[in-house]
């Protein structure tokens, strides 16, 4: 059974990157704007199965060119199609939160489990819900985590006296599992949310940042208010330096500049966007590998 990666143009790196993990070939998918603002997509002959990679930030547009793609990767001969989505968009929403509110975890999930037979993502926003399975009914899913990758770009030119922070409890399995390996002091802080860009935090124990450097972890950044209202509370403690270190970074090029302006003096992600630059090709080759969608090396 032979397999191909098949990737969108806005992401031709970091899919090339894990096709070469994968041993497999990847393949570039066409993309045309009609004048009324409607894709056309284009897929190039289709393997037996064939791993669609995009990442899902910024998602509206790239879901529909998504499905388009599923689709004709079937109509040219792919038996199975897997979605290797590095950022997996709309999980956030897992609930109605005010009456009326769409619940877009459940919605895109069913989406994404009809027309792909498997998934796999990285740290998928699943803070209510115990697992990818719930969100992706039926077909295989695979969560993996970022966090060695993390703790493997920490480690370079690391100093010992680092206190890696997280700014609220669900930032605290990344924090455990990048500290653990590098042996690091961890505190962790707890956030209300008022609003998009409207957090309060407060961080128990925060003295312990005094002169000494500190990497500020969370899964994702997306207006990057939490980060901004985390770091003035530590330069407010004397930190000595703050750095964020991050899965996915969802910020605009508008908040990336309010995170630095705000203290941060370096900003790292995954190369699950655009913005970052940690690649993900190895464990995600690893997870597509385990998963058995490799099968024979190259095309029929
Ligand atoms: C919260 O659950 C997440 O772990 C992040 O802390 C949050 O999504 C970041 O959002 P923002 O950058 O908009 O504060």
């Amino acid at each position: 059974m032979a397999s191909a990666l098949f990737y969108f143009p806005e992401a031709a790196a970091p899919a090339q990157r894990l096709a070469r993990h994968c041993g497999i070939p990847a393949e570039a998918i066409a993309l045309r704007s009609f004048p009324d603002g409607e894709s056309l997509v284009r897929v190039p002959e289709a393997t037996e199965t064939a791993l669609l990679y995009r990442s899902l930030d910024r998602s509206n547009g790239k879901l529909v060119e998504l499905l388009l793609a599923a689709s004709a990767l079937r109509d040219r001969g792919a038996r199975r199609v897997m979605l290797i989505a590095p950022y997996l968009g709309y999980m956030r929403q897992d609930m109605a939160f005010h009456p009326g509110e769409a619940v877009s975890q459940r919605v895109i999930g069913a989406l994404i489990a009809q027309h792909f037979d498997g998934l796999v993502t990285v740290d998928p926003h699943l803070h209510r819900t115990a697992s990818l399975a719930e969100v992706v009914p039926g077909i295989p899913a695979l969560a993996i985590s970022a966090a060695p990758v993390l703790a493997a770009a920490l480690s370079d030119g690391l100093d010992p006296r680092t206190v890696l922070v997280g700014p609220d409890g669900e930032s605290r399995p990344w924090v455990e599992s990048i500290a653990k390996p590098l042996g690091l002091a961890t505190l962790v802080g707890e956030k209300v949310r008022a609003g998009d860009r409207d957090v309060s935090l407060a961080i128990a124990g925060i003295a312990a940042v005094r002169e000494r450097p500190v990497v500020l972890v969370d899964d994702c950044i997306s207006s990057g208010a939490t980060l901004v209202t985390c770091a003035g509370l530590l330069q407010a403690a004397g930190a000595a330096r703050v750095e964020a270190l991050v899965t996915h970074n969802l910020a605009s090029e508008a908040d990336v500049q309010r995170l630095h302006a705000s203290g941060i003096d370096s900003l790292r992600a995954t190369d699950s966007t655009a913005a970052g630059t940690i690649p993900l090709a190895e464990v995600l080759a690893r997870a597509v590998h385990e998963a058995g969608w490799l099968g024979a090396r190259g095309r029929d």
